[in-house]
């Protein structure tokens, strides 16, 4: 199976948890995709009562053209869960989000779910987060002192030669996420302790929201060449 395929198969293996009367999150990105397609069917086919919340206007868009019944989180602020992608995911469940840039989003809405669930391919199983550049969404104001604070707590916590880029658009100009900030993406290669470097960026003024997921995700579902593989944490 190509990645396209395994990424479809977990999309699809997820659909078996909308029912009638469930308020949904709904991701961003390729894999997401998939999941609001299936979903959108679902709903149909079965006449179900479904409110979908979803993560950028990405998503809202596919969604909307498919007729799927949306709301906003203001309209909706419990969700019974989401369904959303990763960049990379360990076996403890913690995840590197944004690399589409809707980290923020995605985190709000993860977090007023009762439980996220992720469905990826096997290739985004990874042993130690940070192989994948860290997305950390910056205020505009006072960028370039939140870099150097970012550059200062990473010499600190022992990170080596940390390369850290404002993510640009494919013509130059700086990538604005969808609430107006910048994205610093952080090449570290590994992050040993990702609760550590999250409770330091945290506190680094200047700082809106990082793309690291930590104790967010309850249910894996990666497509393999074996099938979906479906894992709970405990
Ligand atoms: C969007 O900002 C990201 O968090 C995506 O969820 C993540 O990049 C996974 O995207 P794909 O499903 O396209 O790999």
């Amino acid at each position: 199976m190509n990645v396209e395929d395994k990424k479809k198969a977990a999309a699809e293996h997820a659909i078996k948890i909308v029912a009638n009367g469930l308020k949904i999150g709904l991701g961003t990105g390729s894999t997401a995709n998939y999941f609001i397609e299936a979903a959108a069917v679902k709903v149909k086919r079965e006449k179900l009562d479904v409110v979908f919340v979803p993560t950028s206007a990405q998503t809202y868009a596919l969604a909307q053209k498919l007729g799927m019944n949306l709301k906003t989180l203001d309209e909706v602020p419990f969700l019974d869960f989401t369904v959303d992608g990763a960049d990379e995911v360990d076996s403890s469940y913690r995840m590197i989000k944004g690399g589409g840039g809707a980290l923020l989003r995605e985190k709000i809405v993860a977090s007023s779910s009762r439980f996220v669930i992720c469905i990826c391919d096997d290739s985004k199983k990874v042993d130690v987060l940070g192989k994948f550049p860290l997305p950390v969404e910056v205020s505009r104001w006072g960028v370039n002192a939140t870099a150097w604070k970012i550059e200062r707590m990473l010499a600190h916590l022992g990170y080596e030669k940390p390369r850290m880029r404002i993510r640009a658009t494919a013509d130059g100009k700086p990538f604005i996420t969808e609430s107006g900030n910048p994205i610093f993406d952080l090449d570290l290669k590994a992050i040993p302790d990702p609760e550590k470097l999250e409770g330091y960026l945290a506190n680094t003024a200047g700082v809106i929201d990082t793309g690291l997921f930590i104790g967010i995700c309850g249910i894996i579902m990666m497509g393999t060449d074996n099938g979906v593989v479906e894992t709970a944490r405990k």
